[in-house]
């Protein structure tokens, strides 16, 4: 494979030719790091093409899964903007090397994703059709399904991801599933709906409920994925330990300090400069010191937080006295949430909305669904039995990938992203239908896509 990229790339004859990239196989992590590093400063060119190639051939015979057949995609398009090429490339390669390589399948959907070409959606349509007579296992027919919806907004998958979809993707992620989407990609979903919910008790007086005041919650995470809403929400369930009360009184005092610094400087900021004297410059150069060492004690607070997010003994919160469930259909994910304990029984392995069917009616405080609607599209079931779930006055807060009101009749669209967005006007009618009222709709980012911020908003919704 590597070979004939070499030969498709010299033999364009108006891009430059790089007789310097390292044009064999990379055979360990290190060499990769080091090509990657050179990757993103790399023009559109065939030397660009051939160390993508690199990469990309390497990831897929170690079982990395990135985005790097994205990028090759993106690649592909440019040189070749009717992308024939990427499109026959992606067939091949998943045919005769591994039909459940994720490499190759995030290649497949760049390669229609990122060409402005009609065409390319028909020939990819007409790919991925013979593909799916050849697949032989259920994942990777479905993952084949998946992107035919997106081409053709029709079969089921146009409203509801596949269980064997959702599993296939995201038993793949799990376990870089944290590093990838908080630590590169800048997510924060679970702790903007935190805050939030935080604020609708804290403006209701909910905070003098006494489930509340005992940590008696009854909670329920739909999607909990490797648990992150679950040790965020954790200080519904239970009491902090003294350590954590110190930390974060110390985070406090500290942030106030900053603030209370940058605006004497924004004040010195605006006095003439003929006033100034050197005493005045001498405060201000101090203050400016101060922030320097208050912001590195900030985050050694955070770092400190993080390393010590542990529950029960040992970790800065109590044992767990109210509910915390949560319920996830990626059995590995399930693992990764199993393993924070911060789930009051093992999570399910389960559908959400069969989830919560299951419960008993009127159970619980607060339903939370942190970045898992952009998997169900059709919300209906899902409120509905979220409503049942819930005691009156509970909450379900949710983030969505927001649609424009207009661009789908129905309210939700399957994306070319893979990803389900709603529309604002949608969760309105939703909310009403279901018997819910929106306390809050919040305009978020939910997290970077190739440098871009994922545009969402964020709900707090209370059962009426
Ligand atoms: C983007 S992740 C978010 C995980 C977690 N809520 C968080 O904020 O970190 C979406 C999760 O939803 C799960 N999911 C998608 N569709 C689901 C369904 N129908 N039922 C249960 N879980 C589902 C996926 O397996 C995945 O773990």
């Amino acid at each position: 494979m590597v070979q004939s990229a070499i030969s498709l790339a010299s033999t364009s004859s108006s891009l430059p030719k790089s007789p310097n990239h390292p044009l064999l196989p990379i055979k360990d992590p290190q060499t990769l790091a080091a090509v990657k590093a050179q990757v993103d400063n790399l023009p559109f060119s065939a030397g660009g093409l051939a160390v993508l190639l690199l990469i990309f051939d390497y990831e897929t015979s170690q079982g990395i899964c990135s985005n790097v057949g994205c990028n090759l995609a993106g690649l592909l398009a440019h040189m070749q903007p009717e992308n024939e090429g990427a499109v026959a490339f992606a067939k091949q390669h998943l045919l005769t090397k591994e039909e459940n390589d994720t490499t190759c399948w995030y290649l497949f959907t760049g390669c229609f994703a990122k060409s402005e070409h009609e065409g390319v959606r028909a020939a990819t349509v007409v790919a991925l059709r013979e593909l799916a007579e050849k697949l032989k296992t259920q994942s990777a027919l479905a993952r084949c399904e998946h992107l035919l919806a997106i081409l053709t907004q029709e079969g089921a998958s146009a409203s509801r991801g596949s269980h064997e979809y959702v599993k296939t993707v995201f038993d793949d992620l799990a376990p870089v599933f944290e590093s990838r989407l908080v630590d590169t990609l800048g997510y924060r979903v679970p702790w903007i709906l935190h805050e939030l919910v935080l604020e609708h008790f804290k403006v209701n007086d909910l905070m003098l409920m006494p489930e509340y005041v005992n940590k008696t919650m009854s909670i329920l995470d739909l999607g909990c994925g490797t648990g992150l809403v679950g040790k965020c929400f954790s200080d519904f369930v239970r009491e902090k330990s003294t350590e954590r009360s110190i930390l974060e009184a110390d985070y406090k005092e500290t942030k106030t300090q900053i603030t209370k610094l940058q605006s004497s400087i924004a004040e010195m900021n605006n006095v003439d400069p003929d006033l100034l004297d050197s005493d005045f410059n001498d405060a201000r150069k101090e203050n400016l010191i101060v922030i320097e060492k208050c912001e590195e004690y900030v985050s050694v607070i955070e770092r400190k937080m993080k390393a010590k997010e542990g529950m029960g003994s040992g970790g800065i919160y109590g044992p767990i006295k109210g509910r915390m469930l949560g319920c996830d259909i990626s059995p590995k994910m399930c693992t990764e949430a199993d393993k924070t304990q911060a789930y009051s029984s093992k999570v399910s392995e389960e559908d959400c909305d069969n989830f919560l069917q299951r419960q008993p009616e009127n159970s619980f405080h607060l339903v939370v669904s942190a970045d898992t609607y952009i998997y169900l599209g059709d919300l209906s079931a899902n409120f509905e039995a979220a409503r049942r779930a819930l005691v009156v006055g509970g909450v379900l807060a949710f983030s969505i990938e927001v649609i424009e009101d207009n661009l789908e009749p129905k309210g939700f669209r399957l994306l070319d992203s893979g990803r389900y967005g709603q529309s604002s006007k949608y969760i309105k009618t939703l909310a009403g239908i279901s018997g819910f009222q929106i306390i809050t709709e919040q305009d978020i980012a939910i997290r970077k896509e190739q440098a871009v911020d994922i545009q969402g908003k964020a709900y707090v919704l209370v059962k009426k």
